[in-house]
């Protein structure tokens, strides 16, 4: 058993923020289940929204957020977040942040913007944000000497009091699969921070990098956590659409410097849908791309930013045009083609404004929680800034505690499992379920596919269960239990919204409620495949 003060679980922005926080006066254990940098804050591109314009205010970026929420952000979490933006990109320039500046005013940040602000605030390097920052913050915690880094590491499961038979409930430590040599190893601390960023690889078609599995929702659940609103799936509406381009995102900047949504016959059709056109908030261009494919058949539509400079595209956006290229696809002349895709999970693991969650010494920062910054949708680039001003909150909630002393664990008990015989059960579920999740639980809803989708995680998870309990844990085995809890809490979360609310619209309740109420889950309901190792 290994013990530390604090183990960050996860090594996006969210865990970074927490574990540069607490390493001056903690020894800190920063687990990551590949590689330092894989995850979606590495990969984030249009920017970190905050209030930096003398034309902006602190009430301006609340309002967006809220209206975005559609009635159900928590004004108290909004306030905090946005309260603290403008800190929390000072913080990141203090660290050396190479965010981009203004070419007429070279002294000041580039602001750009995005769908739903009414204000240019959105802070960004070029169309690489997530890398800029990911890449400066790296060398801090990998120079700091009360920092371990732990890669190819995947957390199992929390392993808290409660488990062990106490009376008094806490977090413990975690088990976690060293996916190199496959052993499984017992950590140990009196604070834990699930930093496991989102589940986007619960869908078939997903902007997310592959360590998106919900790993962090499901072992709260099981650990006995509630979590919040997991209905609300944020699906981007421009994911680039090539046979060859797995996952990738064309940044809603490109609408914010004036890109148009066209159909194949180059007619536009946004401001038939709403009056914002292009910069209206996600849930309703997605929507309105999925309505418009369906109704015509289309594959694709198309983002057209080919009125504007070639100089102007290569300065703002880099990367996106040397990947069309690479495809084929030249940006200054061709409109792009995409698609609506499963992008950000607004729900999570219930926490307060310092980040806890519903058991003592278990934190959870970032995409993974629910803190009632995002209600029923998330304000594009309000993401990145809620993993640092979150981060930094659990870190000081956590310096101001006493450390209580730790029992002793138990090893993690292979003694009645075998060698897996077929891995094809892994890979044929997978596929199953992301396939099921995108056809009975996407943009549009209704009851019968959500039923549908319920019984069919219901079979799956008495497959991946008894799997789990017969076979040696490996990571896609990790992956697809979690996946399934999580595609489980989604579809129960939705069936229990009966009207249609931001992010979630469903055809047979398609009016938004009087009241707006927060989903929120908590056993008693066996999920799927419980058992602990
Ligand atoms: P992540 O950055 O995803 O990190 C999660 C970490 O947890 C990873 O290191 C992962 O390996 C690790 N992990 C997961 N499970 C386990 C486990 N069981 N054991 C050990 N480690 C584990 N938001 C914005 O605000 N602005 C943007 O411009 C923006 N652009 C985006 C572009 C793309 C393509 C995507 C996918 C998202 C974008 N978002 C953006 C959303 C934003 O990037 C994410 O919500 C945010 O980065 C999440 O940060 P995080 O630290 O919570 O999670
Ligand atoms: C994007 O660049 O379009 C993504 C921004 C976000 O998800 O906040």
């Amino acid at each position: 058993m290994q013990r530390f003060d604090v183990i960050i679980i996860g090594s996006g922005l969210a865990g970074f923020s927490a574990a540069l926080s607490l390493a001056d006066h903690k020894k800190v254990l920063l687990l990551t289940k590949k590689q330092l940098l894989d995850g979606a804050s590495n990969w984030a591109q249009g920017g970190i929204a905050g209030v930096m314009a003398s034309d902006d205010s602190v009430e301006d970026h609340v309002r967006d957020t809220l209206i975005a929420g559609a009635g159900l952000c928590h004004e108290d979490a909004v306030r905090f977040v946005v309260e603290n933006g403008h800190a929390a990109i000072e913080w990141l320039l203090e660290k050396g942040v190479p965010f981009s500046h203004d070419e007429t005013h070279p002294e000041e940040l580039h602001l750009t913007r995005e769908g739903g602000h009414s204000k240019r605030r959105v802070v960004h390097a070029a169309d690489a944000t997530g890398a800029a920052i990911q890449d400066t913050l790296q060398k801090s915690v990998l120079s700091h000497p009360n920092i371990t880094v732990l890669e190819n590491h995947i957390a199992i499961d929390l392993i808290t009091a409660g488990k062990l038979g106490f009376a008094e409930q806490r977090c413990l430590g975690v088990y976690a699969l060293n996916t190199q040599d496959n052993q499984v190893k017992t950590f140990a601390a009196p604070f834990t921070i699930l930093a496991t960023g989102g589940a986007g690889k619960v869908y078939l078609y997903t902007t997310n990098p592959d360590v998106a599995t919900g790993d962090g929702v499901a072992m709260a659940w099981r650990a006995g956590c509630r979590v919040a609103n997991m209905e609300f799936i944020q699906f981007h509406p421009t994911c680039l659409y090539h046979p060859h381009a797995k996952s990738f995102l064309i940044t809603e900047a490109v609408r914010g410097e004036g890109g148009l949504l066209r159909l194949p016959d180059g007619k536009r059709f946004m401001p038939e849908h709403d009056e914002r056109a292009e910069l209206a908030p996600r849930d309703v261009v997605a929507r309105a791309i999925d309505f418009e494919m369906k109704k015509r058949g289309l594959d694709c539509v198309y983002l057209d930013i080919t009125h504007k400079s070639a100089e102007f595209l290569y300065h703002h956006f880099p990367t996106i045009m040397q990947r069309c290229r690479e495809l084929g696809i030249d940006i200054t002349r061709d409109p792009i083609p995409v698609v609506p895709a499963a992008h950000y999970s607004c729900g999570g693991v219930m926490t307060d404004l310092a980040a806890r969650t519903d058991i003592p010494g278990l934190y959870a920062v970032g995409e993974v929680a629910s803190t009632g910054l995002h209600g029923a949708n998330r304000l594009a680039s309000n993401s990145l800034l809620e993993c640092i001003v979150f981060g930094q909150a659990a870190a000081k909630d956590i310096l101001q505690q006493d450390s209580k002393p730790l029992p002793p664990l138990p090893e993690w008990d292979e003694s009645r499992v075998t060698d897996a015989d077929e891995e094809i059960v892994i890979s044929h579920n997978w596929s199953e379920l992301r396939r099921f999740m995108w056809d009975y639980v996407g943009i549009v809803r209704t009851n019968k596919r959500l039923e549908r989708a319920l019984h069919r995680i219901q079979l799956l998870g008495e497959e991946i269960c008894e799997y789990y309990n017969h076979f040696r844990v490996s990571n896609d085995l990790i992956e697809l239990r979690n996946l399934v809890v999580t595609a489980d809490l989604i579809v129960r979360s939705a069936m229990q919204r009966h009207e249609s609310r931001g992010l979630h619209y469903s055809k047979d309740y398609p009016e938004k409620a009087e009241n707006a109420v927060d989903t929120i889950l908590q056993g008693p309901y066996a999920p799927p495949c419980h058992k602990d190792g």
